[in-house]
């Protein structure tokens, strides 16, 4: 890195909406003395039916603003942005922050399992960029691997129909499907997604290994800010939630996503 970071300085994370928020959730359980700055992009969501330029326009913006706000390191907490817009971010931002995205981390857990077979579902953008197929396979060739855009999923997640039979019968209608026959493991490739884990791993009953972009995320983040020295070991400031359009129904759904009760701040970059 050719910036000067410190340790106090805050995390940036970001999404097209709320989704997001299961991956910062899952950093702070990691790492507690960290500060967060979120930023959901409300306004343009979701991400999972633009074209990957609009992805990258929005990325540059939003990490531009984080950057602002002086953030040591960026996440894309997003599947659709980090398969648009990673390469796209490391190389315009080069040394002003160390980044990370969600979809290698989840490669990384798979492939180091050595399974024959996978399946990855997640939203359109994800899905037609072919990342997953692409990362999978150089990570382990011969890996087969089936996927799904699964476009579906993320409303009904919003609307907190999960455990339910109304999520139970999209689940079925999209796993059913003859590519996911004999998968050994299935990436929900999309952050929404791990709200829905349970449901699908009783889908499958048990004997499909489900990965999500959760835990492995986290895990990712603490090596790198451990390898860069930049692990906060200061008392921290308090966390921000920001969203590009604010509505009270977005405040409410926050509550499936994050453990605790956060309050959003508009702030309006377009
Ligand atoms: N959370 C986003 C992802 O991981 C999906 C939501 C959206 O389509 O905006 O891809």
């Amino acid at each position: 890195m050719t910036n000067i970071h410190e340790r106090h300085q805050p995390i940036g994370v970001f999404d097209s909406g709320i989704g997001g928020l299961t991956v910062a959730n899952a950093i702070l359980k990691h790492l507690p003395k960290e500060e967060i700055i979120y930023f959901g992009d409300t306004f343009h969501l979701p991400y999972g039916d633009k074209s990957a330029d609009a992805i990258r326009y929005y990325s540059l913006k939003i990490v531009k603003f984080l950057l602002e706000k002086n953030c040591k390191m960026i996440v894309i907490a997003c599947n659709s942005a980090s398969s648009a817009a990673y390469e796209v971010l490391l190389d315009f931002f080069k040394g002003q922050a160390l980044f990370v995205n969600v979809v290698d981390p989840l490669v990384e857990a798979v492939t180091q399992k050595q399974y024959k077979h996978v399946g990855v579902i997640a939203t359109k953008a994800t899905i037609r960029s072919g990342i997953y197929e692409s990362k999978l396979q150089n990570a382990q060739p011969g890996l087969k691997v089936n996927s799904m855009a699964t476009p579906l999923l993320v409303p009904i997640i919003e609307e907190g129909y999960f455990n339910d039979n109304i999520s139970e019968a999209v689940i079925e209608r999209y796993l059913s499907h003859k590519s996911f026959k004999g998968i050994e493991a299935l990436l929900l490739a999309c952050t929404h997604y791990p709200l829905i884990r349970k449901n699908i791993e009783n889908y499958f009953l048990g004997k499909v290994k489900v990965f999500d972009s959760t835990d492995v995320v986290a895990e990712v983040v603490r090596e790198k800010l451990f390898k860069n020295d930049l692990l906060n070991n200061q008392k921290r400031n308090a966390h921000h939630f920001y969203v590009s359009d604010y509505t009270k129904s977005f405040e409410e759904t926050t509550r499936i996503f994050y453990q605790e009760k956060i309050q959003l701040e508009h702030c309006s970059i377009w």
